[in-house]
């Protein structure tokens, strides 16, 4: 595999030290989380997503991972090439993937994590989804359009601050004309979700707390980076756009004799503002370009492209 997001080793790393074990957790369990990804999915989503007339590109059905069956049987899946397909970016444990195949797609979920890939696995047997519908792949998304032939998606996700795990505003554009390419004419929709963090916090109010509970207390440090040396780290836009936040995750974990194990780890997030996004989609060549009310602090912009 190659690896193209300068982010993407830490990133893995982080996640399967720290984050993975309690990212479902950190959102009030998997259920809460899967309920408002449902609700906004089904408020932005193509109504009528465009079906490909054409098989499955070669390289997505080679990429196809071997999936154990289901525990118990999975409804027969109408013909997989005539399902539109949908395209899932950072899916994560698959809060967007399983409201996806819900809604009829077939879908192509990416993502750096194993442990957040085996959740999803998980939660797709325990909602008796077919596992033809899912093509999940360990992979850097930067490197998804080899998968998928050009204009054959009905959408493309990067959701739930998987954007802002990039190192640069230059591979967000590169995510964002990739999208370009691979989405059908006539309707095909980009829609990317991330926290606007081109705002610093100072001082104390640079540590979030997240959730906690008689087990778990999960602490945010946020950091936002100064330029060091402008030859080597990639320009800051006026608004703040394109700079390094180190985000430092303090996990407390109650042990058995009720002592608490401190459980560390940090990784670069990037700030982008909801201007930034919506005109590199446009200069992407997305006819419609739309920011969506903001829910739990998380933006959304939508291109469609015509
Ligand atoms: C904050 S989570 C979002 C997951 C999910 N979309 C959600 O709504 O909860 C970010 C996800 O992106 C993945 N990720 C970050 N950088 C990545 C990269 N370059 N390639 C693939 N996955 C990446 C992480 O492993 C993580 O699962």
């Amino acid at each position: 595999m190659l690896v193209s997001s300068e982010n993407y080793l830490t990133v893995q790393s982080h996640y399967a030290g720290t984050l993975a074990a309690h990212y479902s957790w950190m959102f009030g369990g998997y259920n809460a989380r899967l309920q408002q990804n449902r609700a906004l999915l089904a408020m932005h989503l193509p109504r009528h997503p465009t079906s490909p007339q054409e098989p499955p590109h070669p390289s997505l059905q080679q990429q196809q991972q071997q999936q154990p069956p289901s525990s118990t049987s999975a409804s027969p899946s109408p013909s997989l090439s005539l399902l539109p397909l949908a395209i899932d970016l950072g899916c994560g444990p698959g809060f967007q993937t399983i409201p996806l195949l819900e809604a009829g797609f077939r879908v192509l979920a990416v993502d750096a994590s194993k442990g957040m890939l085996d959740e999803l696995d998980a939660e797709r047997i325990a909602l008796n989804i077919d596992p033809t519908l899912i093509t999940a792949v360990q992979d850097d998304m930067l490197n998804f359009r080899a998968s998928v032939a050009d204009a054959t998606a009905a959408t493309v996700v990067c959701m739930g601050d998987s954007p802002t795990h990039l190192a640069s505003l230059h591979e967000v554009k590169q995510i964002i004309d990739d999208a370009f390419a691979v989405l059908a004419p006539g309707g095909g929709t980009l829609m990317l979700q991330f926290r606007d963090l081109t705002r610093p916090l100072e001082g104390t109010d640079r540590f979030v707390p997240v959730r906690s509970d008689n087990m778990t207390v999960f602490t945010c440090f946020l950091e936002w980076e100064i330029e060091r040396d402008a030859a080597k780290t990639p320009p800051v836009e006026p608004d703040g756009s394109g700079r390094r936040v180190k985000v430092h995750d303090l996990v407390h974990v109650k042990k058995g004799n009720s002592t608490w194990e401190l459980c560390k780890s940090w990784y670069h997030k990037l700030a982008m503002s909801t201007d930034w996004v919506a005109r590199a989609l446009t200069d992407a060549g997305f006819a419609q370009v739309r920011v969506a009310e903001p829910q739990h602090g998380m933006q959304l912009v939508i291109g469609i492209k015509a």
